[in-house]
């Protein structure tokens, strides 16, 4: 008798998962709303956090969900193409910027197209572009007097704020809103929004 010919058989829901890396900086709050969001994910995983600073909090996020962390500086990001090597390396196919201030290079820009988005503090096209960063960009819309204001969700090109945009939300601006309150306001939104435009861009 002959042996019977052994398949395999694969369960019917098989996840694909889709590892992200996440850039940040800064005080990083949108990317620990990003790591919670995704930690428990069976299709999404937070495979790398890349930052430009030694000590940056959202290293100490990073360790705390074991993920993998790169610092990066300016030589070897410009110059060299060695981080593009590492995130392939992860099997990186989506970048999130979350709070991450330097240009995208080339390199990158092209090996991920339509594949890199970055959070704005503000309505792009309005109060964008370089230096509109952080405390910068909500002074910018007090003082010229707007009574609404948001965030600006968008794919990332080799221009600072000019990708295409993906998502935008709007909060009002209060008459005696100060810089700060607006930023408060914004940054909720932020929360609110990032790790569910995320989720959908990579199910789209
Ligand atoms: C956010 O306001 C985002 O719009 C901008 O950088 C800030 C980062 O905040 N790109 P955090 O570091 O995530 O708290």
């Amino acid at each position: 008798m002959k042996t019977p010919l052994r398949t395999l058989v694969l369960p019917s829901t098989v996840h694909r998962v889709i590892n992200i890396a996440i850039f940040a900086s800064g005080t990083a709050s949108n990317a620990q709303k990003i790591i919670e969001h995704f930690d428990k994910s069976p299709s999404v995983r937070v495979a790398l956090i890349v930052s430009n600073k030694k000590n940056a909090g959202v290293l100490d996020i990073a360790r705390e969900y074991g993920t993998p962390t790169q610092i990066i500086d300016r030589q070897m990001f410009y110059e060299t193409e060695d981080l593009l090597d590492i995130l392939i390396k992860q099997n990186v196919e989506f970048i999130v910027l979350a709070g991450f201030l330097w240009l995208m290079p080339t390199y990158l820009v092209q090996a991920f197209p339509k594949k890199i988005v970055n959070i704005h503090p503000a309505l792009l096209p309005k109060f964008g572009g370089k230096g509109m960063y952080g405390k910068h960009v909500h002074e910018a819309v007090k003082s010229a007097g707007e009574t609404e204001t948001g965030i600006t969700i968008h794919f990332v090109n080799e221009h600072y704020d000019e990708g295409d945009i993906v998502f935008q939300a709007r909060c009002p601006v209060l008459p005696d809103d100060t810089p700060d309150d607006i930023a408060r306001r914004v940054l909720q939104l932020e929360h609110q929004h990032f790790p569910t435009i995320i989720a959908q861009l990579l199910t789209a």
